[in-house]
C-alpha cells in the first residue's frame, strides 16, 4: 500500500506520523513544494522508525510527482492554513489554485487513486477536486467530519466527566464554523442519550465550544492544529487501506441524498477498499433538516466563488 501525502507542514507530517505508526502501509511519500522541506520531515520521521518500532518507509521529495506514481491514496493537506480570526473560507483564494494543480498532478501518475482532501476551505476544495477531475465520487472524500466528531466527543467527555471511550457522537454538515452540525440528539454515553445527563443548556454549550473547536485552537496556536487533523486523516487512510468498512461523516458529492445536489457536504458514509462504499441517510428531525439546509447554502456560497 502506498500512500502519498502532498504537503509536508504541520498536519501533513502528523498525518505521515501516524500512519506510520500505526504500521498498515509500506510506504508512505511525502511531497512538497518547498525545496528540502519534505526530505527533512521525512528522514526525522524514518529516525523514529527504530524508536516507535514501525516498518513504514518515508521518502521526501520535492515537487516530483513521478515519485508519487501508483499511490493507492492520496492526501492533499497542500494550501496555507488560517490565522487566528480568519474563517477557513477566506483561504479559498490561494488554496484553490493549489488544490486543483496538485489533484491534476497526482492523478497523471496515480490514475486509480483515492483523493483525500484537508486543505480549506474543505468542502469546495472536494468539490473542486470533482470538477476539475474525472475521477468517481467514490474516489473523492473530503476530511472535516471526522475531526469535528472527535472534538465533539472531546467536549461531550469533558461536559460528563466521563471517559471518552465511553462517548459517541457525530458532526457532519459544512466544515466551517457555522456550518457544522454536532448532532447533539443522537450523541450517547455508554449507549444511553446524553440527554439523560446533560441539561439542555450544557448540551448546547457543548454544540457550541465544538463549533468553534478549529477557531479556539488558532487562537491559542497562531495557526490551525495538527495532531487531531492528522490522527482524523490517517484513520480514513487506515480505513481504505483495510477495507475496515468503518463509518465516517466525510465531504462527499450528494445527488439526492438529503435532498441535495451537486454539493460536497459532510454526510456519513461506509469507507471501505473502494474509498466511499456506501452513503449512510440518517433519519434527520425536522431541525436537523433546516440546519443541513442553512449549511449546504453556505457551502454553495462558497462554491459560487470558485472559478470552474
Ligand atoms: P502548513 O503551512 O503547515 O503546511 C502546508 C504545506 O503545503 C507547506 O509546507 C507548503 O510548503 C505546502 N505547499 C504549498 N503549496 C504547495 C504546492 N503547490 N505543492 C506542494 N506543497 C505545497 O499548513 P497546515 O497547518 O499543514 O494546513 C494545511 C491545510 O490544511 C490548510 O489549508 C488548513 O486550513 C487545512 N486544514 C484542514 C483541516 C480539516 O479538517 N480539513 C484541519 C486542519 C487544517
Amino acid at each position: 500500500m502506498k500512500i502519498t501525502v502532498v504537503g509536508a507542514g504541520a498536519v501533513g507530517a502528523s498525518c505521515a506520523e501516524y500512519i506510520a505508526i500505526k504500521d498498515f502501509a509500506s510506504e508512505v511519500v511525502l511531497l512538497d513544494i518547498k525545496e528540502g522541506y519534505a526530505e527533512g520531515k521525512a528522514m526525522d520521521l524514518m529516525q523514529t522508525a527504530s524508536l516507535n518500532g514501525f516498518d513504514t518507509k518515508i521518502t521526501g521529495i520535492t515537487n516530483d510527482y513521478s515519485k508519487t506514481a501508483n499511490s493507492d491514496i492520496c492526501v492533499i493537506t497542500s494550501g496555507i492554513p488560517r490565522k487566528p480570526g480568519m474563517t477557513r473560507e477566506e483561504l479559498i483564494g490561494i488554496n484553490a489554485g493549489i488544490v486543483k494543480a496538485v489533484s491534476s498532478s497526482l492523478i497523471e501518475h496515480s490514475p486509480n487513486t483515492i483523493i483525500i482532501v484537508v486543505s480549506n476551505p474543505m468542502d469546495t476544495m472536494a468539490y473542486l477536486v470533482h470538477k476539475s477531475t474525472n475521477l468517481p465520487k467514490n474516489r473523492i472524500i473530503g476530511m472535516g467530519g471526522a475531526l469535528d466528531s472527535a472534538r465533539f466527543k472531546y467536549r461531550l467527555a469533558e461536559a460528563l466527566e466521563g471517559p471518552i471511550s465511553d462517548v459517541d457522537g457525530m458532526v457532519i454538515g459544512g466544515h466551517s464554523d457555522t456550518g457544522m452540525i454536532p448532532l447533539t440528539r443522537l450523541a450517547t454515553r455508554a449507549g444511553v442519550p446524553v440527554s439523560e445527563f446533560l441539561s439542555a443548556e450544557r448540551l448546547t454549550q457543548v454544540l457550541e465550544d465544538t463549533k468553534v473547536g478549529g477557531a479556539t485552537l488558532t487562537k491559542l496556536l497562531g495557526t490551525s492544529a495538527w495532531y487531531a487533523p492528522g490522527a482524523a486523516v490517517s484513520g480514513l487512510v487506515q480505513a481504505i487501506a483495510c477495507d475496515q468498512k468503518k463509518v465516517f461523516p466525510c465531504s462527499v458529492l450528494l445527488e439526492g441524498e438529503y435532498g441535495l445536489n451537486d454539493i460536497s457536504i459532510g454526510v456519513p458514509v461506509i469507507i471501505g477498499k473502494n474509498g466511499i462504499e456506501s452513503i449512510v441517510e440518517i433519519n434527520l428531525n425536522d431541525a436537523e433538516k433546516a440546519s443541513m439546509k442553512e449549511s449546504a447554502e453556505g457551502v454553495g456560497k462558497v462554491n459560487a466563488l470558485l472559478e470552474l
